[in-house]
């Protein structure tokens, strides 16, 4: 099971049982569909898709918190055990998007900030308080908000305290998902910026997740696109922006590109909206929305092409592009 990768998918899948009420039939949920992704050192990889698209359910089994259904997820070329639980912890964190409800409210921020490094056993009280300092620091908190309470503080703080209590274990990497997309547009860039700063002062790697490919522009190296829980395009930054090969990126880049401040969840002019996913289309899961669908991906799934500047999985690209 070896891989260079620092986090790898392999073939993941996770389906959930569901009934629309009481007496109504089990279904079962397809939320993420044989996902295969690597993320290298130093990676910034954006994963963008629209609401419902299976981003979360991906997240929570990279942080170890759901079981795949199927598959494989490896850390440094190992899978979770008994033996590196607490050693992956440290490795990756989490940063998600609601500072609102992901901080508790009866605790003060030093107590919050510093409950990873006690609870892993890093140093005395006197060393954690000076860790606790220093990161708050680094991350815009002044040290008056030590013993503030999350309620005493805006959204871009409490978003700026939950970044610090994902770095004080000095991960390697960070999922961020959704990190502002609960925050006012004028904060934003500056939670964007930090992120952005941390990565090269503290050599960190980064799984963003988001709905919104503008968020990512100018953050992301690689970029993967999720359509109802799988991976149909992925390439590095320039090549998703430059040339976006998949009708669904193309849709969604055209989206980012018309101006309307404000709006969220990007609204792709394709006429029909996303689909159900307890009844996805049969051939390719876009094909009722995409202009250019042919006979065939109604009826087939279509092909994985990948080539030397990404991965794209359209019925448009049968042959490798090289
Ligand atoms: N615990 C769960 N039980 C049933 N369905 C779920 C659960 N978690 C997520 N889902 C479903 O899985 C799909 C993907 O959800 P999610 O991963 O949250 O998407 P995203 O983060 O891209 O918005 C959605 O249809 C959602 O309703
Ligand atoms: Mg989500």
């Amino acid at each position: 099971m070896k891989t260079d990768a620092l986090l790898e998918l392999r073939d993941v899948s996770r389906s959930f049982i569901v009934r629309n009420g009481l007496f109504a039939p089990k279904k079962q949920l397809q939320a993420v569909r044989g996902v295969s992704l690597k993320l290298m050192p130093g990676d910034v990889l954006a994963l963008v898709g629209e609401s419902g698209c299976g981003k979360t359910t991906l997240a929570k089994m990279l942080l170890d918190t759901l079981p795949p259904s199927s598959g494989q997820i490896l850390r440094g070329g190992s899978a979770a055990n008994a033996r590196n639980r607490r050693e992956r912890t440290r490795q990756l964190q989490a940063v998600f998007q609601d500072p609102y409800s992901s901080l508790n409210p009866r605790k003060t921020i030093g107590n919050i900030v510093s409950l990873p490094l006690r609870v892993h056993q890093q140093g005395n009280p006197a060393e954690i308080r000076a860790t606790v300092d220093r990161i708050m620091n680094l991350v815009g908190l002044p040290p008056r908000f030590y013993n503030s309470y999350p309620n005493q503080l805006s959204g871009g703080q409490r978003q700026r305290v939950a970044i610090a209590r994902a770095l004080v274990l000095r991960p390697e990497i960070i999922i961020c998902d959704e990190p502002t997309s609960a925050l006012d547009v004028s904060v934003q860039s500056q939670i964007l910026n930090l992120l952005i700063d941390l990565r090269a002062e503290l050599g960190l790697s980064y799984l963003f997740i988001s709905h919104d490919l503008a968020v990512v522009e100018h953050l992301a190296s690689k970029v993967a696109v999720m359509y109802l829980g799988r991976i149909v395009e992925s390439g590095t930054a320039r090549t998703i922006f430059d040339n976006p090969r998949h009708p669904y990126t193309r849709a969604l880049l055209a989206s980012v590109l018309t101006p309307d401040p404000g709006k969220g969840v990007p609204d792709i002019q394709l006429g029909a909206t996303f689909p159900n996913p307890l009844a996805p289309p049969s051939g390719c899961a876009f094909h009722p929305r995409c202009p250019l669908a042919r006979p065939e991906c109604r009826i087939e799934a279509p092909p994985n092409v990948v080539d030397e500047t990404g991965a794209v999985e359209c019925h448009l690209y049968k042959e490798p592009i090289l």
